[in-house]
């Protein structure tokens, strides 16, 4: 089974979701967790952007171990020296240095011809290199760029030292298919391109993120980068928990796998969702409330009959404790005579009856169905004579 290197930005992409402003203790908090979660490489911030980001970057790199610490740097020489500063004590400093190849980007907001981005992209990788073990460099913006300028920049960024060369999906444009087939250009058209590590980098403003990132893992793809949740920039990033678990469950399929510990996920997305204010909605896969729970009477029947009926995953795969029945307008009897039993009722078949037609009356006025009201139902028709 091929390796793939998980790139987490939860700390660098993910805190550019609007609202979101995390304090030292937080970053470091959540990075201890990352480290935990076994990502391979973190993104612990933008060191030149302030000084409390700096500073959190410096402890980040000062206290993991057992990941590689990376910083963002615009493609300017006091922004790699910054970063340098922050990350030289990290047990393997790596810089993440990115310019926009796209003519959008390049025209209107760089105003430099396409060869001025060039030589700009080769002196600021060959400038880092000075220092940094690892240098990652992004086309921003690759999915809008013309692809023969972009086999033409990476070949040089490669020899000027470039370890990682990463293909953003900035503005969540690409569809599978097409981010596919730019893996597959650039790794049969870039002649240096076996030198370095090629990386996905999606975001989800049209709901693809997660699946480009598993289409450039089918085209060559050996890192992908993502946050935790799918938090960040407009509609987020690929989540990494979801494409980390889509490789685990399709693995006769995708025949890659991570390195992440997966039951570590539910805690890290707890996490996550705690320091940086962003709620995880109930559907969201894999984390979710829902995720693991069964409402229909159908369904229920099935799961009790066997799990995997109705779940692909366990949740103890990714550090939940267990399936949730949820008790409402679509449960049937068998359902509820099973939660009757847990709460420690020993009805006979003509109160079960009873409380299941006061239960099913409830529903009707009620979404959520709480033990408080089963406790209620329950102790009506017992004392009921
Ligand atoms: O989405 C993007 O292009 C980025 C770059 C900084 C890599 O986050
Ligand atoms: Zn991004």
């Amino acid at each position: 089974m091929a390796h793939v290197n998980v790139f987490d930005t939860t700390l660098r992409d993910g805190e550019q979701s609007p609202g979101v402003n995390l304090n030292k203790l937080e970053k470091l908090e959540i990075a201890k967790q990352l480290e935990k979660l076994g990502v391979d490489i973190m993104e612990a911030g933008f060191p030149a952007s302030s000084q409390n980001e700096f500073e959190s970057v410096q402890e980040i790199a000062r206290t993991v171990k057992n990941s590689s610490v990376t910083g963002l740097a615009r493609a300017k020489k006091s922004d790699i020296d910054t970063a340098w500063e922050a990350l030289k004590d990290a047990s393997e400093p790596r810089l993440h240095v990115f310019l926009a190849t796209s003519p959008i980007h390049m025209t209107h907001k760089l105003k430099k011809t396409p060869d001025e981005v060039i030589e700009t992209a080769v002196e600021m990788v060959r400038y880092a290199r000075e220092r940094f073990p690892q240098v990652e460099w992004s086309a921003e913006d690759a999915c809008r760029s013309d692809r023969d300028f972009l086999v033409r920049i990476i070949e040089q960024v490669i020899d000027a030292g470039a370890t990682v060369i990463n293909l953003p999906d900035t503005v969540g444009y690409t569809t599978p298919y097409e981010y596919g087939e730019l893996f597959r250009y650039v790794k049969e058209n870039v002649p240096n391109i076996e030198k370095v590590s090629l990386s996905a980098h999606c975001h989800d403003d049209l709901g693809m993120a997660v699946a480009n990132s598993l289409a450039a893992i089918e085209n060559g793809a050996t890192q992908i980068e993502g946050t935790i949740n799918g938090i960040g920039e407009r509609a987020g990033n690929a989540s990494i928990e979801e494409v980390a678990v889509a490789l685990q469950i399709r693995n006769n399929f995708y025949e890659h796998s991570t390195n992440l510990v997966l039951n570590e996920i539910k805690r890290t997305s707890d996490l996550v969702s705690k320091f940086t204010g962003m709620a995880v909605p109930g559907n969201k896969a894999i984390v979710g409330k829902n995720a693991f729970a069964h409402e229909s009477g159908i369904h229920q029947d099935g799961m009790m009959k066997n799990a995997s009926t109705y779940e692909i995953i366990t949740p103890e795969m990714v550090g939940i404790g267990a399936s949730n029945m949820v008790l409402g307008k679509h449960s049937g009897r068998h359902a509820f005579e099973d939660k009757v039993k847990s709460l420690g009722y020993d009805l006979s078949d003509e109160k079960l009856k009873e409380a299941f037609k006061a239960f099913k009356s409830l529903t009707d006025r009620k979404k959520d169905v709480t033990d408080e009201d089963l406790f209620t139902i329950l102790t009506d028709v017992q004392t009921d004579s």
